[in-house]
């Protein structure tokens, strides 16, 4: 028994959507801690600064955060990429900066997952402009198929194939981002699909 289950849901429009499990609560947990451990040990006795990208990196940042040992602090951000379904346009704009400035100190961005990369480009050639002391990125999932920007993490939680994936941050028109688990999201009735091209 994994303890994480699958949603069924109807939408207004009459799709069917449901989740299939795909990473359970534990082992990401149990991932984290992995993660949390490799970064402390990277930067011994430093200030971590961990920003996040609202809102879908939030549930990784508070987890990451609660287990790596010694002084953390934290920041966020948010952006926009248009349009709002399961397909992503690459087009990515600042809605929310940052509260304090990250000059000289050790930041290490906390995102919830690398997918074509145009985010995480965009917010690491701002950053690098701001004259951060060191600049690493945290992922907890990687979806290495979709790549078109040559964007590198640092850490990654997991590597996944090419699906739609909601949960754990993760959100499809701002839903099922409550989910403990991350899951597979597939619809069924419209022309729309949890795979995509
Ligand atoms: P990228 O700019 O294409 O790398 O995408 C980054 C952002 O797109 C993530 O922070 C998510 O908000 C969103 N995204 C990409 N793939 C997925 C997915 O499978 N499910 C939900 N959101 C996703
Ligand atoms: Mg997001």
């Amino acid at each position: 028994m994994t303890g994480a289950r699958a949603v069924n849901d109807k939408t207004r429009h009459g799709d069917k959507e449901s989740v299939r499990v795909l990473i359970t609560a534990g082992r990401i947990q149990k991932r984290i801690r992995t993660l949390a451990k490799e970064i402390r040990r990277d930067f011994p006795g430093e200030r971590l600064h961990l920003v996040s990208v609202l809102k879908g990196g939030v549930f990784f940042l508070t987890d990451l955060a609660r287990n790596v040992p010694g002084e953390v602090s934290f920041d966020f951000i948010a952006v926009a990429s248009y349009g709002q379904n399961t397909h992503s346009s690459g087009q990515v704009r600042l809605t929310r900066d940052l509260d304090s400035s990250i000059e000289g100190r050790t930041v290490i961005v906390v995102e919830d997952i690398l997918d074509t990369g145009m985010t995480l480009q965009y917010l690491l050639r701002l950053f690098q402009q701001r004259k951060p002391k060191h600049l690493r990125v945290a992922v907890l999932l990687d979806k290495p198929e979709r790549r078109i920007a040559a964007v590198h993490a640092d850490y990654v939680g997991f590597t996944i194939p090419n699906e739609f994936v909601v949960g754990y941050g993760l959100d499809y028109s701002e839903r099922y981002r409550n989910l403990p688990y991350v899951g597979v999201l597939t619809l069924t009735g419209g022309a729309k699909s949890g795979k995509r091209e």
